[in-house]
């Protein structure tokens, strides 16, 4: 099923009363997944500086509502604190486990993209463990493309984890 025949999603910048919502999808990723570098929950405190990280405009932070509900997030972050690397950002997506596999990922994948051409940046870059088959599969068929895997460098579970850089260059 597509998450067109649920209620209209919205995609709108995250206001500062979503950051429970956040946090919480964030955490049912850090405990339900290994899609995260995190490994233990985040209360809404922690996350107050990464939402204080956002508040300048060229790195912002989408929201998904569904029925008055966040039902998931995407954001942009700056790649690298040196200056050369003003137009390159980091883009990261979660979505609340109800609401995954049915398209949803793709279409905000999309609008984020959307907003960093429009906020001007060049490149996208996104760091994905490989196990992350979804989150792989999404950003493959929102244009990015495998840059090369930085092998062994998680450690999670006491279990070694290589991470897959991807990259989507924005034209036009
Ligand atoms: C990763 C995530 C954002 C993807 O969003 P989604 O809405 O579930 O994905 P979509 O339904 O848009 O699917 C995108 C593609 O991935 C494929 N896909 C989805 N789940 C998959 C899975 N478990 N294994 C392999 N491919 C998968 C789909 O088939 C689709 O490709 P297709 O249309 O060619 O068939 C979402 O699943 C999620 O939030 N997961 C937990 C957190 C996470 O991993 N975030 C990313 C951190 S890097």
């Amino acid at each position: 099923m597509d998450f067109k025949s649920d209620p209209p999603t919205l995609f709108r910048p995250a206001a500062e009363a979503d950051l429970p919502a956040l946090t919480e999808i964030f955490n049912a990723a850090i405990t339900g997944t290994t899609s995260t570098g995190h490994l233990e929950v985040l209360t809404v405190k922690d996350r107050r500086s990464w939402w204080d990280s956002h508040l300048d405009p060229r790195y912002p932070i989408l929201s998904a509502e569904r029925a008055g509900e966040v039902v998931g997030y995407a954001s942009l972050s700056p790649w690298s604190p040196y200056p050369v690397y003003e137009q390159t950002v980091e883009s990261s997506l979660y979505l609340a486990p109800i609401s995954q596999g049915r398209g949803l990922g793709t279409a905000l994948m999309m609008a984020l993209l959307a907003e960093a051409r429009r906020l001007g940046h060049h490149v996208v870059l996104s760091r994905i463990w490989s196990q992350n088959a979804a989150s792989l599969a999404m950003c493959r068929k929102c244009g990015y493309e495998v840059i090369g895997t930085q092998r062994e460098v998680g450690l999670r579970n006491g279990v070694l984890e290589d991470c897959v850089l991807l990259q989507i260059i924005l034209v036009g």
